[in-house]
């Protein structure tokens, strides 16, 4: 069983093929990571003529967009009525219209270059296996806002799928593909014209200057896009980014018929389901159960919750594939894009729909560096601070950082020595008045690291499924040697002699 990596994973070819960065470098513009969003500002920038290094702290593709879905819809996870009730009909519209522009040149690349990403049309459907006056409700107010942006909508009964179905709604001429072999395609594409780095993770970045640094090289450009889903370091936009986890589970479909399509069910706990087919294969995925990065205490129960799910709605095999992903949700529920400083552009805040919003994201930013006017640019703008529409979201995200640290004083630690750690778990633990994160491996030797978070100072918390810590804070989440897998955090934490 491929169990931990993504479908998407386990089905693309082998990666890691880019050196790592050494020496000096000057080049235009300097993208700090290799996802959906880094590559296309990538491709974007090179084909306007300028001179574009990537650096990738891992290998491209393998943050969160080879762990999402692969799904390129129109409307956003939050759904599109709840845009409009928040911001006004004509965000709303434009909101779907500008992400129909990234779906169209999602397209049109793959068009273009030939990319061999299992890209189709499709529909999106909404679907509630039980209704009541609340869906019913939900969806008449759906369709009312998708009607008003010009999708092709309608409501029907069951869309096709195995299992009863009470009221859909469906939104015709979406996609799908597989969003590994599509950014590993960029990378191909662009890599004659650009430079592509991996294993090059920044350490340290001279705001003044505009230098970027690894541990073996460095770059000086005029423009630095930080497209590494959270902004690295400490700005303000974090506080207005909840970041959460969610997970996907992947299984052999042994008989019965998936449809192509996107599907998210409308009875909670919401998920979102497709299929994919690998050769032969027909494999049927669940995607869901988010919660707080940080917060979940026996994430182990998330992944059951989801098999579940698959062996209650069809016949499937064992399953084959399970991964976790991180979002970072939006206090007012529109992403953040634009210019922070002299050098620098953030990209961040895409939620769970971020193939589409870090392709609209690359368009804007590429377009603010060519120098071009772009339409879109002022919804999305970095510097909007809106306490009014985001005020109770704000207000939950920092209330709970609030109770982090405090939860991160003295006393609050969850073992009282190492002997006290089980094989294979993690614990916090006091001593002299230091917060340790402890592993204890499955031979019995403790790893051990400082527990307060190198971004802002919260205490880690163990997250048993993915052997990881996890802040409850900003989302930052570490090894158990330490080191940074993601979230703002730039230092690894500690590793502490025993
Ligand atoms: C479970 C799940 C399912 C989803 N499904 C969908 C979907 O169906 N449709 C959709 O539109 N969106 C979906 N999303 C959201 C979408 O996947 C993401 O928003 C999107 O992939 C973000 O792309 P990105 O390039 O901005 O970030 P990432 O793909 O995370 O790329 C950022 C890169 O930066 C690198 N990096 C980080 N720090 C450094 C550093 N210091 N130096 C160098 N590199 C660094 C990372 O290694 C990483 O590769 C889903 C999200 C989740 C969690
Ligand atoms: S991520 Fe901000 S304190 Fe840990």
């Amino acid at each position: 069983m491929e169990k931990t990596i993504s479908i998407w994973e386990g089905t693309a070819k082998q990666g890691g093929t880019f050196s790592s960065l050494t020496g000096h470098k000057e080049a235009d513009v300097v993208i700090i990571g290799g996802g959906i969003t880094g590559l296309t500002s990538a491709m974007l920038l090179s084909e306007a003529g300028k001179k574009v290094i990537v650096l990738e702290a891992l290998q491209i593709g393998l943050g969160t967009t080879g762990n999402s879905t692969g799904n390129l819809y129109i409307t956003v996870d939050e759904y599109l009525s709840v845009i409009k009730n928040k911001w006004g009909p004509e965000v709303m519209k434009a909101v779907a219209h500008s992400r129909k522009e990234a779906i169209n040149l999602i397209e049109a690349n793959i068009t273009k270059y030939n990319l061999d990403c299992d890209f189709y049309r499709t529909s999106f459907n909404l679907f509630a296996e039980d209704l009541d006056k609340d869906i019913e409700e939900f969806i008449e107010e759906e369709l009312q806002a998708l009607t008003e942006a010009g999708a092709a909508v309608s409501i029907g009964g069951n869309p096709g799928l195995p299992f009863e179905v009470a009221k859909s709604l469906t939104v015709e001429g979406q996609a799908q593909f597989h969003p590994l072999k599509y950014v590993r395609g960029l990378a191909e594409i662009v890599k004659d014209t650009c430079e592509i780095h991996e294993n090059s993770q920044v350490i340290d970045f001279d705001e003044d200057e505009g230098i970027v640094k690894t541990k073996d090289g460095s770059v000086k450009a005029a423009h630095v896009i930080m497209a590494t889903h959270t902004p690295k370091g400490v700005y303000g936009v974090h506080t207005v980014l909840g970041p959460y986890r969610e997970y996907g589970v992947a299984a052999e479909l042994l008989s019965g018929e998936m449809p192509r399509g996107i599907f998210w069910s409308l009875n909670q706990p919401k998920r979102s389901v497709r299929c994919f087919k690998d050769g032969d294969k027909d494999y049927v995925l669940v995607i869901g159960d988010k919660y707080k990065t940080g917060h979940g205490d026996d994430t182990s129960e998330y992944i059951q919750r989801l098999e579940s799910y698959l062996t209650s709605h069809f016949n499937i095999g064992p399953v084959t594939h399970v991964w976790a992903g991180q979002q970072y949700r939006p206090a007012d529920n529109l992403p953040y894009i634009g210019k922070h400083g002299d050098f620098m552009y953030f990209l961040t805040g895409f939620a769970s729909d971020g193939l589409v919003y870090g392709t609209l994201a690359s368009m804007i930013v590429s377009d603010m560096i060519i120098g071009k006017a772009n339409k879109w640019q002022d919804i999305y703008k970095l510097s909007r601070f809106t306490p009014v529409k985001s005020f109770t979201e704000f207000f939950k995200e920092n209330a709970d950082n609030l109770v982090q640290y405090l939860k991160g004083a003295p006393s609050d630690a969850e073992a009282d020595s190492m002997e006290e750690v089980p094989p294979g778990e993690g614990k916090v633990i006091e001593k002299e008045g230091e917060k340790l994160a402890v592993y204890k491996d499955e031979n019995g030797v403790n790893h051990v690291c400082s527990a307060v978070c190198t971004h802002l100072k919260c205490t880690v918390n163990w997250n048993p499924s993915e052997k990881s810590w996890d802040c409850p804070c900003h989302g930052s989440r570490f090894k158990t040697n330490g080191q940074v897998i993601e979230g703002p955090a730039v230092a690894d934490l500690p590793v502490i002699t025993t």
